[in-house]
């Protein structure tokens, strides 16, 4: 089983089944999964918040009009951190509640405003489950895809024996693993640079270039995606991005450096796609230049460290990708740079065409490596992205 980076909601109903929810939350948690709870007012009767807060180790969320809750984290917050929402136990009075799409308490709120997959694990008692009721209410759930697992047969609490206690732990968690897909590069770290750097001339002045950052960010998107965990060092630009990537804003290109090398010791997989600036002014002007001063500015550059080479020569266990930003002789250019830089990959983008590259929201490239090269023809940056991972771990796996 495998959660990493999976954003679980459990939320708990009142049914005797609500202490089995302690140990949900335990494995998810065992399994990576970051674990946040929801609980109705009744499934208090049955386990206390304090023990699901321990266990989870983040605050229980009970409340729709909590003022503090809403200011930390709201339910349309909550909706949508969510990668997946479970109830569990579920009641009856949930199964209809959930059908009816009430939203007067917290959990109902959440799970109309969540695209997350629902999960819910019904347990009640078995008359109540066989009536025909909460049977055609669950049809109706299962028709908008809310996955309903169980109930199981077997004794209950109130002593009838047939289907309605809630399906085992183990067995809820297993079955959602196996029903969501757990990317091909689930545990695997991923560091990406992306977008411009800037070098400082003085407080006002800079020299950078045109580099929108959505080509990287659309392969943090992809990596994720893939179950890595993923790493993004990014230059000035403002693109939201997924929640689960860490996120490490820079300017220049020594603070990616700096950056970088704090991060590659755990890093499987780098992709260099930030347009790093080759030079950095020589001095660096403390005040502002005043143009009334000068009619004619020299400006010394000296070279940028090359971050990717840099990457490639050091970590020299890790999967190192770069990209090439060519006008002409494309492809025999990034060739170049894959055997000069001693690259596992890169990826070539001419920027001579407006359509792709810079800050455009579609690219076409070539991935080339030591052996093969393939041909990604135009289209959504995120495209593209989600190839290219795919490509990485076939390479690599
Ligand atoms: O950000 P977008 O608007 O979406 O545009 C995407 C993009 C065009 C910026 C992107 O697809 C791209 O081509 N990125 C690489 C830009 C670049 O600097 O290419 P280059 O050929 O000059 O450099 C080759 C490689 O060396 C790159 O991986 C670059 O990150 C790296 N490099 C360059 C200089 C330097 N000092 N350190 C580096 O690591």
């Amino acid at each position: 089983m495998n959660f990493l980076n999976k954003n679980i909601l459990l939320c708990v109903t009142g049914g005797i089944a609500a202490y089995k929810s302690a140990e949900i939350i335990r494995l998810f948690k065992k399994n990576g999964a970051d674990v946040r709870v929801v609980m109705t007012e009744s499934a208090k009767e049955f386990i206390t918040p304090l023990t699901l807060q321990a266990i989870s180790g983040n605050e229980i969320h009970d409340s729709l009009l909590d003022v503090k809750a809403e200011s930390a984290m709201g339910h349309i917050e909550l909706a949508k951190w969510a990668d997946i929402i479970l109830v569990a136990p579920c009641t009856a009075e949930t199964i209809a509640k959930i059908t009816h799409g009430r939203a007067n308490d917290l959990m109902g709120a959440i799970i109309l405003a969540s695209k997350a997959s629902v999960f819910i694990a019904p347990a009640m008692n078995m008359n109540m489950w066989l009536d025909q009721s909460t049977q055609e209410n669950c049809k109706k759930l299962s028709s908008r895809s809310i996955s309903i697992i169980g109930p199981a047969d077997g004794e209950q609490a109130c002593g009838d024996i047939g289907p309605g206690r809630m399906v085992d732990p183990e067995n809820i968690v297993e079955l959602i693993s196996s029903s969501i897909k757990i990317g091909p590069l689930a545990g695997k770290v991923i560091t990406i640079t992306a977008g411009p750097t800037r070098e400082q001339i003085d407080p006002v002045r800079f020299i950078s270039n045109n580099s929108s950052g959505k080509m990287g960010y659309a392969l943090a998107e992809a990596a994720i995606e893939s179950g890595a965990l993923v790493n993004l060092i990014s230059g000035p630009v403002s693109i939201d991005t997924n929640k689960s990537v860490s996120l490490y804003k820079i300017n220049s290109a020594n603070e990616m450096l700096e950056k970088v090398d704090e991060l590659m010791p755990n890093t499987d997989i780098f992709i260099g796609c930030a347009a790093v600036s080759d030079f950095k002014p020589s001095h660096y002007y403390e005040n502002k230049i005043k143009k009334e001063d000068l009619n004619v500015i020299d400006i010394e550059l000296e070279k940028n460290e090359d971050i990717l080479s840099h990457v490639a020569k050091v970590y020299k266990s890790s999967y190192v990708v770069g990209f090439a930003a060519e006008t002409k002789n494309v492809k025999e250019n990034a060739r170049k740079k894959l055997l000069n830089k001693n690259l596992n990959m890169i990826i070539s983008n001419d920027v001579s065409d407006k359509s792709i590259g810079f800050d455009s929201d579609q690219n076409e490239v070539n991935l080339i490596t030591k052996s093969e090269s393939i041909f990604l023809k135009k289209d959504k940056k995120i495209r593209i992205a989600r190839e290219i991972l795919k490509q990485i771990s076939l390479n690599i796996n």
